[in-house]
């Protein structure tokens, strides 16, 4: 199993969710970051002075898969999320021991994505 951390600019998340849920991926978990990246900073006007901007607002997309998944989450991430622009934000990849679900106490990569036997109601 594997973690994909990527982080993304907001306006990527959407379409990265919805061709994921599409390909099977429903499960995954975003929070707000602030980050930087190679660059020194950028510099803005603040009331008369100028003022260095070193952190930009990121999201970081959390999904762990199993390891045969990891190609089709990183090319639909590399996909929406790549501009050509610098800030287009970096993937790791991180090896993941154990999955547990709570619920049922199942374990394995079984528990990581969507159900191959029964279909769970929308706000289960
Ligand atoms: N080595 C790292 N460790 C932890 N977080 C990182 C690392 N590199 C990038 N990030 C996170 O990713 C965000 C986006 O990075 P960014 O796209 O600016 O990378 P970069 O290496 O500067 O590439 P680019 O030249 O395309 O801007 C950063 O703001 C930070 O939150
Ligand atoms: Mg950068």
């Amino acid at each position: 199993m594997k973690k994909v951390e990527a982080f993304i600019r907001h306006e990527a998340f959407e379409p990265i969710r919805m061709e994921l849920l599409d390909k099977g991926f429903p499960s995954l978990s975003i929070a707000e970051y602030k980050g930087s990246g190679r660059q020194k900073g950028i510099t803005e006007q603040y009331r008369g002075s100028e003022l260095t901007i070193h952190l930009r607002p990121k999201l970081k997309l959390e999904i762990v898969v199993d390891d045969k998944d990891l190609p089709v989450v990183t090319e639909t991430i590399l996909r929406y999320a790549r501009t050509g622009q610098v800030g287009d934000g970096k993937i790791f990849v991180i090896p993941v021991e154990e999955a547990i679900r709570i619920r049922t106490g199942e374990d394995g990569h079984e528990v990581l994505q969507a159900h191959e036997t029964k279909e769970i109601p929308a706000g289960a």
